[in-house]
């Protein structure tokens, strides 16, 4: 039997203090997983919690757009090989309600306007997300990785993406290598500035870093950011490695928690 764990972030960048929010969400996993719950069950719930929380740039708290929009990114990946995100989904306070619910479909993925059908044909609540106005100093998406008693691993990432974006724009957390990676018994998740993200393919890299050199967690995101992020630009990183444990690092303010049973 594996030991359950989880560790999350709120977001990459100065801000208010939100590490009582996070540990919110990370208590919230924990307690899915102490009652026998699965990876995907509490990296979701935990997740759904910060996207409830105004004070973080995903779901209700999804910054606007430079239309004055508001468009949500979420992405869930599984040790056991299950994808789904979803990218600029519009009116849906949960994206990762259906990012989640992509996992045992075909498609790994949906854009736009044809997300939000699917996610009516689905039945997942429709509701305007008023968002907040960008800020030079603002946090910027929330991550979370769990892993459940029989080792299985799950990241959820979500975001309303890096301020001072057009509509349209993509940045890190749907894409796979980018803003998160799980394979094996090892997952990262990423949180910044997502077009500096994307271009280093971050979480695979620090992924690869931690399985080639078995060294460990906090040495790798350490060698990810100072090594293939530029200076100046805000990035921060959590992963989980083998043992369940947890760590975050960033250059910049990144609360984070954890938690091992
Ligand atoms: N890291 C979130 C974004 O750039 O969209």
């Amino acid at each position: 039997m594996a030991t359950p764990a989880a560790v999350a972030h709120g977001g990459a960048g100065p801000g208010p203090d939100r590490k009582a929010n996070v540990e919110a969400g990370v208590q919230r996993a924990a307690e899915i997983l102490q009652a026998g719950g699965s990876a995907v069950e509490a990296a979701v719930e935990a997740c759904v919690i910060f996207e409830d929380d105004p004070v973080f740039n995903a779901g209700t708290g999804g910054v606007l757009r430079n239309d004055g929009s508001v468009s949500l990114d979420a992405s869930l990946q599984t040790s056991d090989g299950r994808l789904g995100f979803v990218i600029g989904i519009r009116d849906t306070p949960n994206p990762i309600r259906v990012a989640a619910d992509l996992l045992d479909e075909e498609i790994n993925g949906l854009a736009g306007d044809g997300g939000r059908v699917w996610a009516d044909a689905r039945g997942h609540p429709k509701a305007a997300v008023v968002g907040r106005p960008p800020k030079e100093e603002s946090g910027d998406t929330v991550g979370v990785i769990a892993r459940d008693s029989t080792g299985s691993i799950a990241c959820a990432t979500s975001t309303g993406g890096t301020s001072f974006r057009p509509a349209g724009r993509v940045g890190d957390v749907p894409l796979p290598g980018s803003g998160f990676w799980v394979e094996g018994n090892l997952a990262v998740a990423a949180t910044g500035v997502g077009e500096a993200i994307t271009r280093s393919l971050l979480s695979y890299r620090v992924y690869e870093r931690i399985r080639s050199t078995g060294g460990s967690l906090d040495a790798a995101m350490r060698w990810g950011i100072d090594e293939l992020i530029d200076d100046g630009v805000s990035v921060g990183l959590i992963s989980m490695g083998a043992e369940g444990e947890g760590r975050g690092h960033s250059n910049t303010d990144m609360p984070w928690a954890t938690w091992r049973g």
